[in-house]
């Protein structure tokens, strides 16, 4: 092979590097509202070991209700253990973007606490069941066997989506992006709140209001750049939105709400396991909000997100589910959405 020619013999300053290039030499400012949300994840930060585990007793519940809010922490490491590389690829289109400084920074922060809520996830899993994993761990009762089951459909249907984001990403622009996370972002916020309010366990409850707290923030980081990107966003985009809405709805339902039978691949008594689950949980002292309450939260966060987008004549989708009328979109897959926690 010959060698390579060196540039910097023969010219005063290099060629001009090809773009997008990874990575961005410059950190302009200017939405400081995203450098006033960054400070605030530096402070905020947590680490789920140091919360109160001495105070959890595990051995003072049944092996059902271990069984049961284990399950219910088995449903949210499906998302949340596909957000870390989900917000990791997010981030590294920040830096091919050239985002502001601040933007990068924020989905930094974001990748960061969404590893937390896994990490914390896989401590409760851990120590709930006395194994690492809820997949192939041996079930004790008749209702964590069902459970168990249910899970496995989780992971099956989860992991469908992971090829269609990574197509996703170099497609779209981050406020496309946006758009769905911002729905999970807001109905996360609730929710949590309200487990931790409810929660009888101190490491639950410090868990939850952690992780609330970690989601408004990052509700409030897609608010940002909605506001900073949406006013000059082309129509074709709007488009995709409106799509991309109704499907973060399909999607997320499964934690936040309850499953849509018609878009997760899953078996016909799975909504029954879990409201047993859930119901035995509860019981426990473990505070999952009852049905109606899950729909008031689900409906409200999706209002909200639709007073967002009626201010940028952004259409919205029907949600009939919820009550929420508006454009009909149908033909939805997993393979076509980009859903974020
Ligand atoms: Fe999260
Ligand atoms: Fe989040």
């Amino acid at each position: 092979m010959a060698p390579r020619t060196k540039l910097a013999q023969t010219n005063n300053l290099p060629p001009a590097t090809e773009q997008p290039n990874v990575f961005p030499l410059s950190w302009h400012r200017q939405t400081n509202k995203m450098e006033e949300i960054y400070e605030a994840s530096r402070r905020e930060v947590w680490d789920p070991t140091e919360l109160p585990w001495d105070t959890f007793d595990v051995d003072s519940y049944s092996w059902e209700e271990r069984e049961s809010m284990a399950y219910w922490w088995t449903l949210l490491s499906v998302f949340d253990a596909s957000a870390p590389p989900v917000f990791a690829g997010a981030m590294i289109k920040s830096y091919e973007d050239h985002e502001e400084d601040a933007v990068r920074r924020c989905f930094f922060s974001v990748t960061q606490d969404e590893q937390n809520h896994e990490h914390m996830c896989g401590l409760a899993i851990t120590k709930l069941l006395g194994h690492p994993d809820p997949l192939t761990y041996e079930p004790k009762t008749e209702l964590g066997e069902l459970a168990q089951r249910n899970a496995k459909w989780l992971y099956f249907n989860g992991g469908r989506y992971w090829d269609g984001f990574k197509q996703a990403v170099p497609k779209y622009s981050l406020a496309v992006l946006f758009s769905s996370f911002l729905m999970g972002e807001i109905a996360a916020a609730t929710i949590f709140h309200q487990m931790a309010d409810g929660a009888r366990e101190p490491v639950f409850h410090d868990a939850f209001a952690n992780i609330g707290r970690d989601e408004g923030r990052h509700m409030a980081i897609c608010m940002t750049l909605m506001e900073r990107d949406y006013p000059k966003l082309d129509l074709e985009d709007r488009a995709i939105i409106t799509k991309q809405i109704r499907a973060g709805y399909l999607f997320l339902s499964a934690v936040l709400f309850e499953p849509p039978p018609d878009f997760w691949d899953l078996p016909d008594d799975f909504i029954d396991v879990q409201r047993r689950c859930e119901a035995v949980a509860r019981d426990a002292g473990f505070h999952i909000p009852e049905y109606d309450t899950k729909l008031e939260n689900w409906r409200q966060a999706i209002l909200n997100l639709k007073a967002v987008l009626d201010r940028y004549n952004i259409p919205f989708p029907a949600i009939p589910e919820v009550g929420i009328s508006g454009e009909e979109v149908n033909d939805i897959d997993l393979e076509d959405i980009i859903p974020v926690f």
